[in-house]
């Protein structure tokens, strides 16, 4: 009788079987980490899918009520919400409309969501831009912007948001909208930095979503002068402990995948809670992939999330959030 001998077999012992694999895995991504960006335009009669991403739309105020039930019933009850204005101004912006949003989200879903929202200009500037620009259009002023960004801060916490989430990248923003919430009376609202936003070309979906791309005529055509430079991990590093000297609760690395390395080194410098946007161009990587049938869709986000939580992260915002419970149930 012979016997059939495999040897040797070192680390494909742990392999062989999901249920080794499970026990032996040294990160995991739960479906309680995820938050859904959502975005709700005014004045549009029909929400619209948002091009290149799975499931996205810009919401009429109605379907955004439809919308999250439909999350909730899913799995995910964390939100992060943009609000586009019909009106756009150069300065004396009104942030009426989206505190409207907020309010109404509140007052039907009150403690069963968590409703971070964002807090930038560029859904409400004429040209574009994350600010306010100088006369000479040359240059986004960082005092009348973080003076308009403290407003809308205050507005969406009064309107009942959890947490607010500035975008913009000025210059001490979140001192000021920490001093004006406590000043309101909103110490309890969080603040979200997003701390080490990069000028990246993975915003290409969010852009048409928000309606916030620099218009073309501008003399500022870009927003380098105010994102991180790509190629400078230390600046995200000093802005990010700055923002934590200032008073955010959750600092966040934007985009995620081609900034993994910045996740990991200031996650284990900066002991505070960190998130991650998987950008609106990452998401549509992906889903081009799915759509050519190159790729799993399950498959590469899981694999991305993963990476994120290997780096460091505890919060993964993601356009393909409301997917993570169903996706993450049926891991291979
Ligand atoms: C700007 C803002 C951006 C995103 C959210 N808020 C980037 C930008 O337009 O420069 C990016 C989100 C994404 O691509 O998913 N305040
Ligand atoms: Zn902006």
């Amino acid at each position: 009788m012979s016997i059939s001998s495999d040897a040797p077999l070192s680390h494909r012992r742990l392999r062989q079987n999901s249920h080794i694999r499970e026990l032996t895995r040294e990160v995991r991504v739960s479906a309680e980490q995820f938050v859904q960006p959502l975005f709700v335009i005014e004045g549009i009669t029909e929400k619209q899918a948002v091009p290149g991403l799975n499931a996205v739309y810009r919401e009429t105020t109605a379907s955004l009520i439809a919308q999250v039930e439909a999350d909730l019933a899913a799995g995910i009850s964390k939100f992060l919400l943009f609000g586009v204005p019909e009106a756009k101004a150069l300065h004396n912006f009104d942030f009426s409309f989206l505190s409207t949003q907020v309010h109404a989200l509140k007052q039907h879903f009150g403690q069963g969501i968590w409703l971070a929202v964002d807090v930038c200009l560029c859904s409400s500037t004429e040209h574009g831009h994350c600010g306010v620009l100088n006369n000479d259009g040359d240059h986004v002023l960082n005092g009348d912007t973080v003076t308009a960004l403290s407003n809308a801060a205050v507005s969406y916490a009064a309107a009942g948001a959890d947490c607010v989430a500035p975008s913009d990248m000025m210059d001490g923003r979140v001192a000021a909208i920490r001093d004006a919430l406590d000043s309101a009376g909103l110490e309890r609202t969080v603040i979200m930095s997003y701390s080490a936003k990069f000028h990246s070309g993975f915003y290409g979906p969010f852009r048409l979503a928000a309606d916030s791309s620099p218009a073309p005529d501008n003399r500022l055509t870009d927003r380098s002068s105010y994102q991180i430079d790509p190629a400078r991990p230390n600046d995200a590093l000093l802005s990010s402990a700055r923002d934590a000297d200032e008073g955010a609760d959750i600092l966040m690395v934007k985009p995620g995948l081609p900034y993994l390395d910045v996740l990991s080194d200031l996650s284990a410098e900066i002991p505070l809670p960190w998130a991650v946007y998987q950008t609106s161009g990452e998401c549509a990587a992906l889903e081009l992939l799915a759509r050519e049938q190159l790729a799993d869709r399950a498959q590469s986000n899981l694999e991305t999330w993963t990476a994120f939580v290997r780096a460091g992260a505890s919060i993964i915002i993601s356009y393909n959030a409301r997917f993570a419970p169903e996706w993450l149930s049926s891991k291979p």
